[in-house]
């Protein structure tokens, strides 16, 4: 089973993603949990390079170096994972280089598709939660949690971006869930964090089987 998270910045997937392991490793699961960009040993360097704010890189030079992290990731982490029988829970995955890159910044989604089908192999998670809420509350909250972080706003590329940048991301992944019912899920992550993390135990456990709160 392979599960990814995806939202806008400050939407709250990390926390609750952090609370569903505490649950899993409580009742003995076996799993896996991961994220994007920085999930395997080469991607934490390009992590590195693609949230400094110092760094001026252009949408594609920025899609293929996420592409080039995910495409490491999976064949070194994931799928590995995936075949030794373990569930793998990811922060964040191929939709976000479809919404970012694409609703985002402008490239074509139909040729991201392609190039991210090339970059996983055919591998696309069993179910996809996506977070959603206003952006102006998501930028607060992340703004929030970087002061007390210590890390200034402008130090994240992503962070740093306007308003109406992050308001074509929640746009695009509320457009690109519609268009894949079949895995997409969403999370309103407007409510509090334990309302959150009820619906996030509601869409997973069921899934997973055997586990109960
Ligand atoms: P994070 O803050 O959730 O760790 O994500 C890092 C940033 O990278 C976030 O602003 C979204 C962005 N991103 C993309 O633009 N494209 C991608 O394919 C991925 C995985 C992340």
């Amino acid at each position: 089973m392979f599960i990814s998270f995806e939202g806008i910045e400050g939407s709250g997937k990390s926390t609750a993603l952090s609370r569903l392991c505490s649950l899993l490793a409580l009742s003995g699961r076996a799993f896996v949990r991961t994220m994007e960009p920085g999930g395997s040993k080469l991607g934490q360097s390009l992590r590195a390079l693609l949230l400094d704010a110092r760094n001026s890189i252009g949408p594609e030079a920025e899609l293929f170096l996420y592409l080039a992290d995910r495409a490491q990731h999976v064949r070194q982490h994931i799928r590995p994972a995936l075949e030794a029988g373990s569930v793998v829970l990811t922060d964040r995955y191929a939709d976000s280089t479809i919404v970012y890159q694409g609703y985002g910044r402008g490239l074509d989604v139909r040729e991201l598709f392609r190039l991210n089908e090339l970059a996983v192999n055919g591998l696309w998670p069993d179910c996809t939660l996506i977070f959603d809420l206003p952006p102006e509350l998501g930028l607060e909250r992340a703004r929030t949690r970087n002061r007390e972080q210590g890390i200034d706003v402008s130090e994240g590329r992503f962070e740093a971006e306007a308003l109406d940048f992050h308001r074509r991301i929640r746009a695009g992944y509320l457009d690109w869930a519609a268009r894949h019912p079949e895995r997409c899920v969403l999370v309103d992550a407007e409510a509090s964090p334990d309302a959150v993390f009820a619906q996030v135990s509601a869409i997973v456990l069921p899934r997973l089987g055997a586990v109960s709160e």
